[in-house]
């Protein structure tokens, strides 16, 4: 490649040659996030089981080409979005045909938001509809209000992580469409009272979101191993959409999610049908058109690779992490799991000293702590069992680094990021 006086890259007068196209891939990856040894907690979630990893490569391989733009011409792949609906739907407790294969939790969020306002606009004749969201909510929410025009109302969440419904209510107005709730939520790891959240719009016959883009395929497992999980999904009355994540705790690769509804009604007003143009009829389940077909595909095989059991025993190893990581916290003098969290996502807090320079801290150990505005952020995935005791005996390093006192409540750090 070649660079203009600018410094910017221009495309090379003639092509380079695989090797050194490989060379410089993997010379320029020297500088990313290194996850495969368990030191990071959000961006990837590896089950840490080769097998299923190989899996994924081949699968992702045969479909690298293919386009899910018109699932029709590969039934294959229509096959796979089906399934993938029916398994999910399944285990969140709605019907077999009531969800949509999207790119990932944000867009999965903004399918629901879209579907409240269109649903809002033309079932309830609310012309500026309102969504009503704890803070703790995912940015998706507050993107989806901002590019769909849509009001977002946010509601604060208490001391211990959840939103208190009788907040929620003091903020309904004739405007609200759509209620929110997260199982659980991203900054804590907290399961908001989905059960009351649902029955107050199911009184006034609005609608109610579940955010489980972490907890779609984790916490029907949590529970099974034994974890408390609070009702969160359709079998509580009154829930009317989901988003949940495939690449998240679904193990697979990125690029897939499910957003699901308790009626197929409510996902027909996502689609979008089209024919007023000389290019034949354009219809679409979701607001993409081409589609990458790998991570459906990928998506497909992961579910159906890990099956019921290899589901628990994914979970059953979280589980363990969970357990290892909590006690090195807890062991550990001058840190604090705070809120309380339900999950194996969770916020460390550094009462007394500064967080920011604690992770900073944990960094220069090898570490890839995100920071957030009140503590450092957790979120355990299989492989991350074998470095707990590690991680303990460093946070106790970190925290011994930097002492009490000049904690600096400005800084934030950073979980999403501008090319
Ligand atoms: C609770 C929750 N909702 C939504 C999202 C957004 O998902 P994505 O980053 O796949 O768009 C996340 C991502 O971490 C999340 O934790």
């Amino acid at each position: 490649m070649s660079s203009s006086d600018d410094g910017s890259t221009t495309l090379p007068a003639e092509g380079l040659s695989p090797e050194e196209i490989l060379g410089r891939i993997d010379e320029a990856r020297s500088g990313d996030l290194d996850w495969r040894g368990g030191r990071a907690f959000s961006l990837v979630y590896h089950p840490g089981d080769e097998a299923h990893e190989a899996l994924l490569h081949q699968v992702a391989d045969r479909y690298l080409h293919e386009n899910a733009l018109n699932p029709l011409r590969y039934p294959s792949l229509l096959q796979m979005e089906l399934d993938l609906g029916a398994m999910g739907g399944a285990l969140v407790h709605t019907g077999p045909d009531c969800a949509a294969v999207t790119a990932g939790g944000t867009y999965s969020i903004f399918c629901a938001v879209l579907t409240a306002r269109e649903w809002a606009r033309h079932a309830r004749g609310i012309a500026e509809p309102q969504v009503v969201t704890p803070t703790t909510a995912h940015p998706a929410f507050a993107k989806a209000c901002e590019y769909l025009d849509i009001e977002q109302v946010r509601v604060p969440v208490e001391g211990d992580g959840r939103v208190d419904p009788t907040r929620v209510e003091r903020a309904l107005t004739n405007r609200s469409a759509l209620l929110v709730a997260s199982a659980p939520n991203y900054p804590y790891g907290t399961i908001d009272p989905v059960a009351e959240v649902a029955a107050l719009a199911d009184d006034r016959g609005l609608l109610c979101h579940v955010d489980a883009c972490l907890g779609g395929f984790l916490l029907p497992f949590w529970e099974r191993v034994g974890e408390p999980v609070p009702p969160w999904d359709f079998r509580v009355e009154g829930v009317t959409s989901m988003s949940a994540d495939i690449h998240k705790y679904g193990y697979t690769f990125k690029g897939a999610s499910l957003v699901l509804y308790r009626d197929r009604d409510l996902l027909k007003r996502q689609y979008f049908w089209y024919d007023d143009w000389p290019g034949g009829l354009y219809a679409s389940s979701t607001p993409a058109g081409t589609r990458p077909a790998p991570p459906i595909a990928g998506a497909w095989a992961s579910l159906m690779h890990l099956g019921d059991s290899g589901f628990m025993a994914m979970t059953q190893q979280v589980a363990e992490a969970n357990r290892a990581f909590r006690a090195a916290i807890e062991a550990t003098d001058g840190v604090e799991i705070a809120p309380a969290s339900d999950t194996p996502v969770m916020q460390v807090t550094t009462p007394g000293r500064d967080h920011n320079a604690v992770g900073a801290a944990m960094d220069a150990r090898g570490w890839n702590l995100d920071l957030q505005q009140g503590g450092m952020h957790l979120m355990l995935s299989p492989y991350h069992l074998g470095v707990a005791d590690r991680f303990g005996e460093d946070l106790a390093a970190a925290v011994a680094d930097v002492p009490l006192g000049d904690v600096d409540t400005e800084a934030v750090g950073t979980y999403g990021g501008i090319a």
